[in-house]
Parts: C-alpha cells; sequence; structure tokens
C-alpha cells in the first residue's frame, strides 16, 4: 500500500498550473511519484489532493487511472494527509502490514530506493522506516535525531529546532514504511504543538519509540531522490540533472552524444547503439531512433519513429515516422502523420502534414506536401505546392510511383498523377494525369521580337541586346526566318 501526499499548494510555483503536472523530462512530477509506487507493487496506490485537485485528479485519470485519490479539504499537515488517504481505504476489510508514504513532488525516487527502504524496515523488524540523505543545506528540513545508541530517536522540524538540532546535516525526506497498526495508532495521537500548528506524520516517530517499537533508517547517497521541486529555479536543477543521468544512461548503451550541454533526451525516449546525437537535439515523449541513424544539429523529434542509418538535420517532426536510410532536412518540418518511406528525402525548407512518401521518393526543395500519397521513386520538383484546402475542404493528392512533378507545380487536391507519369514544370494541375501521360497546364510562352529595342531603347539592357544581335548575325548564317521556325518547333 502506498500513499502519496499531493495536496500542498506549490504557491512558489507562481503557476495556474497544480506544481505536480509540471515536467521534468518530458513527465509530469506526479507522474514520477505514481510510477515509483506503482512499480513496487502494492495492493492500492492513494493520492492524496487538495489544491487543483480538479487538475490533478484529470491527470491522474488520463496517466494512472488505477491509483485512487482521497481529498484533503484543508492541509492540516502531513499527519492530517495520511489520515485522509487511510480514510479513503476504509472499504477495505483490514489494512496491509506495511504502509509506504511518499510526495507526489520528489520526481528522481525510484522504485528500487522504496524496495530498498521495505527491506531495511524488514529485516530491522521496524515499526517505522525513514528514508534520509545527508546534505550539506539541510535549511528547511526535518532533521534526523538519534540517540546515543545511533538508533532514531525523532524527526525535528527545521523551524521547531534548536541551534545544535538545526547543526545535524541528516534530513528527512518524508518518505517512510509504517507498519499499519503503528501508524493508525500514531495518528490519532498527533497534536499541533509545534510552530505551524500542524498535524506532523514526523511526530509518528516518536510515538512509536514510545511504545517501545523500532525505528529505522535508511540513508541515501544520491540526495536528489528525496529532493522535492517547490519552485520553477529547483525544477530547472531537477531537468538539467534528470538529463544529465539520461544523457549518460544512452552513452553507456552506446550512443554518441557530441554535446550533452545542449542535448535533451526525454525519459520516454528509446535509442539504439550507433545512434549519433549532434548539438542542439531535443528528442521528446515517444521518439525512437534504430542504429546508426544521426540526429542534428538543431532537430527537435517528438513522437518521432526513425529507423536505421537515418539522417535528420536542423529539423522539427512531431508524429511522424522517418525510414531507415532516409534523409530529412536541413530546414524541415514533418508535421503529424508524416512517413517517410527508406531512402526517401525531405529537404530543405519543406513542410510535410498527413503525408505519406514512400520508398527512394524524393522531395527535395522548397515544397509543401499536404494530405499526400507519393510513390515509390517519385520525384517532386523545387517549389512544388499540394494544395490540399479549399477554404472549405481538405483533400489528398496522389502521385504514383517513380512519377516526375515539375517544379514550381501546383497540384490541386483532389488530384491522380498517376505511375509513371510527368507534370511539366509551373503547372497548376486541377485533373488528373494518366500514367505515362505528360500533364501540362500553363500559359503557352511568347516571345515579342525586338521588344527590348523599341520599348527600352537608350539603356544597359538594349545595349547589351544589341551587341549580342550584332555578333550572331556576324558569326551565324542562320536567317532570321530560320531561327523563328526552331524557336517554336522548341515548345
Ligand atoms: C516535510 C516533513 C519534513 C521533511 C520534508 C521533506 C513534516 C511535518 N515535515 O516538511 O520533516 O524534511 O517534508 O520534504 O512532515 N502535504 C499534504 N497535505 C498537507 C501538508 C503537506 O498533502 O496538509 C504534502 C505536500 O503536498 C507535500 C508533502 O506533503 O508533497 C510535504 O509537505 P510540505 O509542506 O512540503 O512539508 P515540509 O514542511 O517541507
Ligand atoms: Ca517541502
Amino acid at each position: 500500500m502506498v500513499i502519496v501526499l499531493a495536496a500542498g499548494g506549490g504557491t512558489r510555483m507562481k503557476s495556474s498550473r497544480s506544481k505536480l503536472l509540471h515536467e521534468v523530462a518530458g513527465h509530469s512530477l506526479l507522474g514520477y511519484s505514481v510510477s515509483a509506487a506503482t512499480e513496487i507493487g502494492p495492493e492500492e496506490v492513494v493520492v492524496v489532493v487538495g489544491h487543483q485537485r480538479d487538475q490533478v485528479q484529470a491527470h491522474l485519470a488520463e496517466i494512472a487511472p488505477h491509483v485512487r485519490t482521497a481529498v484533503q479539504e484543508e492541509q492540516l499537515g502531513t499527519g492530517h494527509a495520511v489520515e485522509c488517504g487511510l480514510a479513503a481505504l476504509a472499504d477495505l476489510a483490514q489494512l496491509p502490514p506495511e504502509i509506504v508514504v511518499t510526495y507526489g513532488d520528489v520526481p528522481m525516487l525510484t522504485s528500487e530506493t522504496l524496495l530498498d527502504l521495505l527491506f531495511e524496515h524488514r529485516t530491522q523488524r521496524a515499526s517505522v522506516t525513514v528514508l534520509t540523505a545527508t546534505i550539506a543545506d539541510p535549511t528547511g528540513y526535518g532533521r534526523i535525531v538519534r540517540d546515543t545508541d545511533g538508533h532514531v530517536a525523532r524527526i525535528v522540524e527545521h523551524r521547531d529546532a534548536d541551534d545544535e538540532t538545526r547543526a545535524i546535516t541528516e534530513i528527512n525526506s518524508g518518505i517512510y514504511v509504517f507498519d499499519s497498526a503503528t501508524l493508525e495508532a500514531g495518528l490519532g495521537q498527533l497534536d499541533t504543538d509545534n510552530d505551524q500548528g500542524e498535524l506532523y506524520l514526523t511526530d509518528v516517530l516518536a510515538y512509536a519509540r514510545s511504545i517501545g517499537g523500532a525505528v529505522a533508517a535508511h540513508r541515501i547517497a544520491d540526495h536528489w531522490q528525496t529532493e522535492g521541486i517547490n519552485d520553477r529555479v529547483q525544477l530547472s536543477a531537477m531537468n538539467a540533472e534528470m538529463n544529465r543521468r539520461i544523457l549518460l544512461d544512452w552513452m553507456r548503451a552506446g550512443v554518441t552524444i557530441l554535446d550533452p550541454a545542449t542535448t535533451w533526451v526525454h525519459s520516454s525516449v528509446d535509442l539504439a547503439p550507433d545512434v549519433t546525437l549532434l548539438p542542439g537535439t531535443s528528442l521528446e515523449g515517444a521518439t525512437s531512433v534504430a542504429a546508426g541513424a544521426t540526429i542534428g544539429p538543431e532537430v527537435t523529434l517528438k513522437d518521432v519513429e526513425v529507423g536505421e542509418g537515418a539522417t535528420v538535420v536542423r529539423a522539427h517532426a512531431e508524429l511522424s515516422v522517418i525510414g531507415p536510410g532516409a534523409d530529412v532536412g536541413p530546414y524541415a518540418r514533418l508535421r503529424p502523420g508524416t512517413r517517410l518511406g527508406a531512402k526517401g528525402k525531405i529537404g530543405t525548407f519543406v513542410e510535410t502534414k498527413n503525408a505519406q512518401i514512400a520508398e527512394a521518393a524524393k522531395v527535395p526543395h522548397q515544397t509543401y506536401v499536404g494530405d499526400a500519397e507519393i510513390g515509390r521513386g517519385a520525384n517532386i520538383g523545387a517549389g512544388v505546392i499540394f494544395a490540399n484546402y479549399d477554404g472549405v475542404n481538405k483533400s489528398t493528392t496522389v502521385v504514383g510511383d517513380y512519377s516526375f512533378v515539375g517544379s514550381n507545380s501546383v497540384l490541386a487536391a483532389p488530384v491522380v498523377v498517376g505511375d509513371g507519369a510527368y507534370v511539366a514544370a509551373g503547372s497548376t494541375i486541377t485533373g488528373d494525369v494518366g500514367s505515362g501521360d505528360l500533364g501540362v497546364a500553363r500559359g503557352r510562352q511568347r516571345n515579342i521580337r525586338g521588344w527590348v529595342l523599341r520599348k527600352r531603347a537608350g539603356t544597359k539592357v538594349a545595349a547589351a541586346a544589341q551587341e549580342a544581335l550584332d555578333s550572331a548575325a556576324g558569326t551565324s548564317d542562320e536567317t532570321p526566318a530560320a531561327r523563328e521556325a526552331k524557336e517554336s518547333n522548341g515548345r
């Protein structure tokens, strides 16, 4: 059984959002606490909510529908919060023998640490076991006061402590295992005789001692695991530390990270060996990168699957798939629903959305591909627009296998360009183009002979024209009529 205390205000975040919903490495503070609690396999996880509880409950329903919530209307102290948690379990025939108490705002705490704490509790046959850490600046924390035998005697809050007690650097993390009978009895004995006038859960330890129980402590070296988040300065420090650890783990698993200072990887990301991450890379959500791929510099991928050996340079992609050996960027934007096939290319200043771009198809330059299916090996010229929106409806464009769409064309959806078809450069295609056909949809070219010499006489342009015409006349024996015939044949 785990009770997660999460009713406090978090006013120092200065946020309209509950403190517990702020994120570290892509997951909410509360998400980490609930995951660690759930991973130890308890009968129940109860989260005690209070401040901004609508937000907190909605978030829990999304990320951890298995947890119960207990409401603490007024924050009368950590002891009162645990009482509220127990009240929410009143329907149980009986409480399990061990109750773990943690906080909703300690994201680094792991389930391994909770299991170590339980192990200590059981081997010491303790009534209460508290997780402690020794830190350089213990200001604000409850201090672990030990008796002459070194056993934990009680916990004294900073504000209730004298100078001698304040000099103690071993602090209470606020994370404990309680024998449930001792906890219930101890909560019943709490008073508000302290500086804050609150019901202190910490007083249950002194109570346990007073009835002859043993109080054990499990001290961990990794103080980050006991660190709570109260403001955005701490949030930033926690993000940096979490990211540092995530990157270390990936480097040890065979990922090259050129500049850890500018590389950010969420805890939910999956990377294969021989992935290379270049400076300014941010991998978020459920992103996965297969072996040998190179990401960066300056790339953000959110919920993106990258295949083996792909290259992604200066790009922003979301909910997309980049196939093995594919090439993206520099300066590309892949919006949700982009699927780039093996060895495909999405090049420079290209934006895609809901677009299937099959194996070896190429969209190399300055193009918008919205709501499209592009076939295998097709080539989309520079500056092509897949016009998917007529102001009312969005429609799909299909370009068949090995087709070639000339530069500066507009494909006004819905339209189908068949397999092995061509679209002439500069066309605005509004009707289907059959397989093997060339679609041309543009004004025919007309040259107005001698226009410059007549209308721009005396300019440098006219002088250049005159010079070219003179030298052509001197070197060529082509008659003006022959020249004209040749030009119109060329089209
Ligand atoms: C508490 C401990 C202190 C410990 C510190 C570790 C007590 C009396 N003190 O102090 O020994 O060093 O945590 O961070 O327990 N909460 C509720 N309802 C309440 C009060 C608190 O749910 O009525 C929750 C808060 O949301 C928070 C946690 O309990 O997650 C701790 O509360 P907080 O007020 O931060 O306790 P501290 O005074 O810091
Ligand atoms: Ca606190």
